[in-house]
């Protein structure tokens, strides 16, 4: 195993939470019995802990399951057509008080990203974002030749909003992830609002994404939703997922929200992929199950507390974040960290330049999965 700094990371050690012997992980007393716990909830995939993809360690709510468990018919046969769909859309449009022709959906969040940026940039329309922050829309600007504006997260791992403000004059699109993954960090509503219409004043073709993927897990004392701002500017529009607090990463349904000629405009540029029945009427459920989110949201804190509580015990500091992942800040590449953690059977996050020779992201679990995560952490960063 290769480590960056000698004796940082303590190799994979027998006496841990879990160890290797020829390359076969084995696993302490007190791990075997979290871990035995945990695999009885179905939370282990095979074997290795996933906090590597932000996904939901805990799954849907039960309505939702019992939703799709009710929906599970012959009827999955016909479906060209899919019955909910047009439900989802007027449930959002009525909970947000827009109407339906406000609304896009697509089958995860990623197409309307990827869509966006073939809209509204070209050669010479870049694209303003952020690094580190959710890739898919440099990573699309970069396949379609589009130049990328990156601007660097500041010292407190939040979007540096007036330097991306200061090079969005021309800009075709300007990504802001809020809250922002990786780093799990939010700017309130007035600073999204100075920020949007700084970026319009100047330069009033621009459109401008917010990508409020995470915004469930937020503080609503901290981050609040930019849908005001859509209604003002036809060249603002957001983004959801129902992949992270919904917990239906593998249903794959996401939705845009903005004007209708704006949505048109993304929908023209790139496949949004069709919902599926099962989806929509998972998606449906969920969304009107928003004692379930509340839940969601507690448990997500009450794990992050945990998580982070642990990290600072042993010295590491992790931006606040609004989040079900943390950015914490090893002062050492994230690659050592990752892979003494893997020996453990822990995955945690890729690197996420530029920061990847300090700061490493965890997604976080069920508290069951965590509690075994944190004893590998306490072994390898102790
Ligand atoms: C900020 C952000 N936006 C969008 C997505 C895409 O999610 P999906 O395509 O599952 O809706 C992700 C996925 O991790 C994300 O982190």
């Amino acid at each position: 195993m290769k480590t960056t700094r000698r004796g940082f990371f303590k190799t994979a050690g027998i006496s841990t939470a879990a160890g290797l012997i020829g390359g076969t992980a084995i696993l302490t007393p007190s791990a075997f019995a979290q871990t035995r716990h945990a695999m009885k909830m179905g939370e282990f995939d095979r074997g290795i802990i996933q906090l590597s993809q932000n996904e939901s360690g805990r799954g849907p709510g039960p309505r939702v399951l019992e939703a799709i468990r009710e929906h599970t018919s012959k009827r999955v046969g016909r479906g060209y057509a899919p019955d909910y769909v047009p439900e989802l859309q007027e449930s959002i449009a009525s909970h947000f008080n827009i109407n339906s022709s406000n609304v896009l959906l697509a089958s995860g969040s990623t197409w309307l990203l990827q869509g966006a940026v073939r809209a509204f940039c070209n050669t010479d329309k870049p694209l303003v974002t952020a690094g580190p922050t959710f890739s898919t829309s440099e990573g699309t600007a970069r396949q379609t030749g589009v130049p990328v504006n990156l601007i660097p997260l500041n010292a407190d791992a939040k979007l540096n909003l007036p330097e991306m403000v200061a090079v969005s004059k021309g800009a075709g699109l300007v990504y802001i992830c809020n809250p922002n993954n990786p780093s799990g960090t939010v700017h309130g509503p007035d600073v999204i609002d100075k920020t949007v219409r700084a970026i319009l004043k100047d330069s009033p073709n621009t459109h401008v994404h917010l990508d409020e993927a995470y915004i469930d897990y937020g503080d609503p004392a901290k981050i609040q939703t930019g849908l005001a701002l859509t209604q003002e500017f036809k060249n603002v529009f957001i983004t959801r997922s129902f992949s992270k607090a919904h917990a239906l990463a593998g249903m794959r349904i996401g939705y845009a929200m903005g004007h209708p000629e704006t949505l048109s405009a993304i929908r023209g540029a790139w496949g949004m992929g069709d919902v599926s029945m099962l989806g929509a009427i998972a998606a449906l459920t969920s969304f009107e199950d928003r004692e379930h989110i509340e839940w969601e949201r507690e448990e997500n804190n009450r794990v992050k507390a945990f998580t982070v509580g642990a990290l600072n015990d042993l010295g590491y500091e992790v931006p606040e974040s609004h989040t079900n992942h943390i950015f914490v800040d090893l002062r050492a590449p994230a690659r050592g960290f990752r892979e003494a953690c893997m020996n453990q059977k822990v995955a945690v996050g890729r690197d996420f330049p530029p920061w990847e020779n300090s700061h490493c992201r965890i997604s976080l679990g069920s508290m069951e999965e965590m509690e075994v995560a944190v004893s590998v952490f306490r072994d390898v960063l102790g």
